[in-house]
């Protein structure tokens, strides 16, 4: 077990480079499994979540080779296995993009109910929609989710609601299949286009990714080639936090300063100054941070990922702020923990109404999933004293080097092993 040691209270100053997006990483390299060839994968974070998919690949019979820290080779040629292992698969959410990809390739997937952060009901029923629609079927035995159809057929699927896994795993099933596909209603998120990129790379024929409607026309194989993985979104917009929480000046570089617009309208809102360049934005703040509305929407809405980083920001903002939660149904359950902080935040099911506080005070804390324990450090760096944050395994599911990023912030941060408690003799 591990926590970090944060004592906080100092402005951030310098650079900071932002690395792949995980949540492209992580559809991309089920995606290799479709070239049934050698793909070459650049800027891949190193985060835990990329080495359990890496670690599914391995088990399922592809060569996986490190070129270096952030680029691996992967020879999808000989995976011959469509069962991904149970312990591998609970590891994380996005474990359900297997389904997609081993589906597309060889008519059949069994992956176990997906685990990942715990943000209220998490269905799969829009992805298990768009694989029927192709003509596969479906059924859950012991917790794993089976899918299989020999011959998959494009079809027309509108989706019900607007879902990012739904999106991807339907094109991985799709750029196989016999004929056109025809995706409504689907997600418009950077991830969506840069697997549909990825996917293109490959041979495929994905055209509308980033709209509304996305077109897959069937090829009748694909091949390997080298692709380098867009940044990370969520991870620029918590750096942007670390700036403006604490009153610092950072210039946070590899971004697409498009992608984080709609964190940056917020920001501005809220007080800070954001200056975009090419591929780096500066972030600071002078003067006090203001109260905001916010409400999380699909792109390019509002992320529902920055949601804890934003309600960390705004509980030391003058005035009453408002944040509602469009995506999921129970994600303010690290509120908690910001209230032993001082923070007066009142949640009403998908409302969090926020009265800024002056300061937030130092304590020992939780992380509870991924964004939440990624806005407590921030919460941890903005309150002056010692602050320790536990379960931050949580946490490195999702930030490559996040300890040493701050640490060249100016952050004092570390990270200890936590002891484990002794148990006392029996007498
Ligand atoms: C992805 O989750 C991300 N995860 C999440 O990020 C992110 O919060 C979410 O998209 C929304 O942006 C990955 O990419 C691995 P959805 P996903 O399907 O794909 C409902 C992080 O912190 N829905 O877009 O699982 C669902 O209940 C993680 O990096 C259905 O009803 O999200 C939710 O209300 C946390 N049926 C909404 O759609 C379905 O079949 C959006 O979910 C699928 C989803």
């Amino acid at each position: 077990m591990e926590k970090f040691v944060i004592n906080g209270g100092k402005p951030l100053t310098g650079e900071v480079s932002i690395s792949g997006a995980k949540n492209a990483a992580v559809a991309i390299l089920p995606a290799t499994i479709l070239a049934a060839d050698k793909c070459v994968i650049e800027n891949l974070p190193a985060i835990s979540d990329v080495t359990v998919s890496l670690q599914i690949l391995s088990a399922l019979g592809a060569r996986v080779r490190m070129l270096n820290k952030n680029t691996y080779e992967i020879d999808t040629t000989h995976v011959c296995c469509t069962e991904v292992p149970d312990d591998l698969s609970r590891q994380m959410r996005a474990s359900y993009y297997f389904l997609g990809a081993l589906l597309g390739r060889f008519g059949s997937a069994q992956v176990a109910m997906p685990g990942g952060c715990n943000l209220g009901p998490r269905p799969i029923d829009q992805h298990l929609k768009a694989f029927c629609a192709l003509g596969a079927r479906d059924s859950v035995e012991y917790g794993m989710i089976n899918v299989s159809g020999e011959e998959l057929a494009g079809a027309h699927v509108f989706f019900d609601t607007v879902s990012v896994g739904a999106t991807m795993n339907a094109m991985l099933s799709a750029v196989l299949a016999g004929g056109q596909t025809v995706l409504e209603n689907v997600a418009k998120e950077p991830h969506i286009v840069d697997l549909a990129n990825f996917l293109n790379m490959m041979g495929a024929d994905v055209r509308g990714a980033g709209t509304d409607v996305i077109k897959v026309r069937g090829r009748e194989a694909l091949h390997g080639c080298t692709y380098s993985i867009i940044p990370d979104q969520i991870e620029a917009g918590s750096y942007m936090v670390a700036a403006a929480i604490t009153g610092g000046n950072v210039l946070i570089k590899n971004v697409i300063p498009k992608h984080l617009e709609p964190i940056t309208a917020k920001l501005e809102l809220a007080g800070a100054t954001v200056e975009e360049y090419d591929d780096a934005v500066r972030v600071y703040r002078t003067g006090d941070l203001a109260a905001t509305k916010i409400k999380t929407m699909p792109h390019p809405g509002f992320p529902t990922d920055m949601q804890p980083l934003m309600t960390v920001l705004l509980s030391v903002a003058q005035g009453t702020s408002i944040i509602t939660e469009g995506i999921w149904e129970n994600r303010f359950r690290y509120v908690d923990e910001l209230v032993r902080m001082g923070a007066n935040i009142q949640v009403d099911g998908q409302v969090a109404v926020i009265e800024g506080v002056q300061e937030l005070q130092p304590a020992p804390l939780r992380a509870s999933d991924l964004r939440a324990g990624a806005a407590l450090v921030m919460a941890a760096l903005a309150a002056r004293g010692t602050s320790e944050i536990d379960e931050v395994s949580h946490i490195e599911r999702g930030y490559e080097s996040l300890v040493e990023k701050l640490q060249g912030l100016g952050a004092d941060i570390r990270r200890e092993e936590k002891a484990s408690a002794v148990l006392p003799q029996a007498l």
